[in-house]
């Protein structure tokens, strides 16, 4: 890693280098993609619930300990998950001392009762101001601000307006999600006030993500006219890459939804500005470069 450093106050709090966080995402992200995040001094994640069960997931931690012991992230899913596998895994979690929790789609308070008795950090994602505001009253530490163009679910506000807006309502830091695909972007993010870049499609297209290479092929050569906005997937609005959607595809929940993601990939109007695959290290550190491009331009 040759680029210098930056940091803003909360990526400073965690110990990271740069304030990037490598999102986790359903099905692909694995203990590979958070190790090699980690020691590319960015926030490596995933969800929990992409190890099958509850063994493999307190293997995965154990691993992912036993190779690094930079920070890292994992995300609960709060209304998706069984919920004793969820109390389960945020116990393993905390017996594994992770140090930050992402939650999503449901009601952070309990578990940020727990994290914070153990100091671990909680953000929380949302894509409008009233559940932000829910997060904040929960005791959250962060609110990662979910706009327009983002993969998987993503909201529909404008990130020049979204991360502004929130910051304006919010007292908690914020961490911009969604269409960030390089460091122009981070630099845009950043100067609109949010304190981390939250990326997850960019992240598809590395060598330990765990997408299959065809995936990783589309995300590197599709452009935003590939993306559709759409709740006939699972029932809530997501972005995917148009190819991969059946004809007549109907909504469905549950189980069968979760099972849709498999063929049917999910990627942000980010995948414009992805033009190759490769590994974590050397995306972070164009990224850096980009970064500190952006910033001398405005000098
Ligand atoms: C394939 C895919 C799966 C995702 N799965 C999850 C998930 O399980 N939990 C979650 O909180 N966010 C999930 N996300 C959202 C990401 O964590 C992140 O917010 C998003 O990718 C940011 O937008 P970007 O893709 O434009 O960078 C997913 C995103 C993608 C692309």
């Amino acid at each position: 890693m040759v680029s210098a450093p930056f940091s803003t106050p909360l990526s400073r709090k965690l110990g990271l280098t740069y304030p990037l966080v490598c999102a986790p995402m359903f099905i692909i992200s694995n203990k590979e993609m958070i190790v090699a995040a980690a020691e590319a001094g960015i926030l490596g994640t995933m969800p929990s619930l992409n190890a099958r069960t509850e063994a493999q997931f307190e293997a995965d931690l154990k691993w992912i300990r036993e190779k690094t012991d930079k920070p890292f992230g994992i995300n609960v899913t709060i209304g998706l998950t069984d919920p004793a596998r969820l109390q389960r895994d945020v116990e393993l979690c905390l017996e594994y001392e992770v140090p930050v929790l992402l939650t999503s789609y449901g009601n952070p308070t309990d578990i940020v009762k727990q994290a914070h008795d153990k100091g671990v950090t909680v953000f929380h994602d949302v894509i409008h101001l009233h559940h932000a505001k829910k997060a904040e009253a929960a005791g959250v530490d962060g609110i990662i601000a979910v706009s327009q163009g983002a993969g998987g679910h993503a909201g529909r506000v404008n990130p020049y307006v979204l991360i502004p807006y929130l910051r304006q309502n919010v007292r908690v830091p914020i961490l911009a999600a969604g269409c960030i695909g390089g460091g122009d972007q981070v630099a845009a993010a950043l100067a609109l006030g949010a304190e981390l870049a939250y990326m997850g499609t960019r992240f598809i297209a590395s060598t330990e993500c765990g997408a299959s290479q065809a995936y990783k092929d589309m995300v590197a050569s599709a452009s935003h006219e590939d993306i559709v906005y759409t709740d006939q997937v699972s029932g809530i609005h997501a972005n995917f890459l148009a190819q991969t959607i059946p004809d007549a595809t109907a909504p469905t929940r549950g189980p069968e939804a979760a099972k849709r993601w498999k063929d049917i990939w999910s990627a942000g109007q980010g995948v414009s500005l992805i033009d190759d695959v490769k590994p974590i290290e050397q995306i972070v550190d164009a990224i850096v470069r980009e970064f500190h491009d952006a910033a001398a331009r405005l000098r």
